[in-house]
């Protein structure tokens, strides 16, 4: 694995990588990338095996990873739990790798995980630096996560998801759009969020009289709905048609699935609401456990009986034990009044195409090699103040 890494980045440093707008946005100083080189391979950087989930929740909690409502659903952590995280990352890196950073002294210092979340995306998720980490571990762990997707043939998407509130990712994500040409290659949606809390009140309301459900394939001529709203990037990022995912998570004794449902008012089709499944364990922040809803006319926003009818069917479905949360693209929230449903912060899906990881990666690069040389310039200024 750190042979592959190395490799991987020895690639960005022969400049194969550097996509040719990369090039006449920047001038490549390929000193930085040279460096980037060196540093990696002495960063203590680790491919972490599944064992001790519980050593490795800790350092999420120590890191603020988890939200306290996230948390509470994780602690004690249960058998299944640590079992479920364990299979995901035996055997071969084909369904997850978490990248471990360490501090000089062994400790862990910062975590990333990517996930194949989809039939041709990998989620990158569980990411986060201690406070006190060597400046550069964020930049390092991203990198390396990146480096070590783009070795794989079968990439064709990276995705992740980033809560409305913190500031301080968006505006590294804010920089990556800054030229507009990164649309071509990534994409950004706001997200509107409803958790389903566990022990709330969750009992189902009784459906609007004309309203009904129905289970469809993805794939049926109404799914253009979805790519009307995700976009291209996006939508192709988040297929699961092949049920290859499934099969690969099956393969481990880990659920990953996907229902489509098509809501109906008086006969006419009006929405879709996917239900994405995941092993508890796989994504510990709930959003492979969730509930996306799309309007079919995208000219007009959900309307609140719609979103009743969704809410009934999340109830209903979902056992009160797993709690789910409830995705609505676009900014402007629907009404949703149904019982035991808690609005909390929004997030953004960020998506890449292959090229958009290798861009994204290419341009951390270069900002690792400031970040390392303000490090060093730093280091040299305290040890004159020393003498
Ligand atoms: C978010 C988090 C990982 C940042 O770690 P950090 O060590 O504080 O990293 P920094 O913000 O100091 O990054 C170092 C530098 O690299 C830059 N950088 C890091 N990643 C970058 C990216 N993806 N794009 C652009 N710049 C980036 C930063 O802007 C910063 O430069 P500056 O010093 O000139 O401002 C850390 O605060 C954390 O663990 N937070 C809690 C968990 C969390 O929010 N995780 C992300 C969930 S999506």
């Amino acid at each position: 694995m750190v042979a592959m890494l190395r490799e991987s980045i020895r690639w960005i440093f022969s400049g194969d990588s550097v996509e040719g707008h990369l090039s006449i946005i920047m001038p490549t100083p390929i000193v930085a990338l040279e460096e980037i080189a060196g540093f990696l391979e002495g960063s203590g950087i680790t491919v972490h095996d599944g064992r001790d989930f519980s050593a490795m929740l800790a350092l999420y909690e120590r890191m603020g990873l988890l939200r306290p409502d996230m948390l509470a659903k994780l602690r004690p952590p249960h058998a299944e739990l640590a079992d479920n995280w364990r299979k995901l990352h035996e055997g071969d890196a084909s369904l997850a790798c978490t990248l471990v950073a360490r501090g000089p002294d062994g400790v862990p210092q910062g975590a990333i995980t990517a996930v194949r979340a989809w039939d041709e995306a990998w989620l990158i998720q569980h990411f986060g630096v201690m406070p006190e980490a060597e400046p550069g571990t964020a930049v390092a762990l991203q990198i390396a996560s990146s480096s070590l997707l783009l070795t794989r043939a079968d990439l064709r998407h990276a995705c992740c998801f980033v809560g409305i509130d913190n500031a301080r990712v968006q505006a590294w994500f804010d920089q990556f759009f800054r030229l507009g040409d990164a649309f071509e290659v990534a994409s950004r949606i706001d997200l509107v969020r409803w958790a389903r809390l566990p022990g709330g009140n969750s009992k189902t309301i009784a459906a609007p009289a004309g309203l009904e459900i129905l289970a469809i394939e993805p794939g049926a001529p109404s799914w253009g709905a979805f790519t009307r709203c995700l976009g291209p990037i996006a939508s192709d990022a988040l297929s699961m048609q092949f049920n290859t995912t499934s099969r690969a998570f099956a393969c481990r004794g880990l659920e990953r699935e996907r229902n489509v449902l098509l809501l109906f008012d008086r006969g006419h089709q009006k929405a879709f609401l996917i239900e994405e499944r995941a092993s508890p364990g796989v994504n510990l922040s709930g959003m492979l456990d969730t509930w996306w809803l799309f309007s079919l006319d995208e000219s007009r926003p959900l309307d609140e009986s719609i979103v009743e009818l969704a809410a009934n069917a999340i109830s209903t479905r979902c056992p009160d034990e797993r709690a789910g949360i409830l995705l609505i693209p676009g900014s402007a929230p629907p009404p949703l009044r149904a019982p035991g449903f808690t609005r909390i912060a929004g997030a953004r899906l960020y998506a890449f195409n292959r090229t958009g990881v290798r861009r994204f990666r290419d341009e951390l690069a270069l900002r690792y090699g400031d970040v390392r040389a303000a490090m060093e310039r730093r280091r040299a200024r305290d040890a004159r103040g020393h003498q």
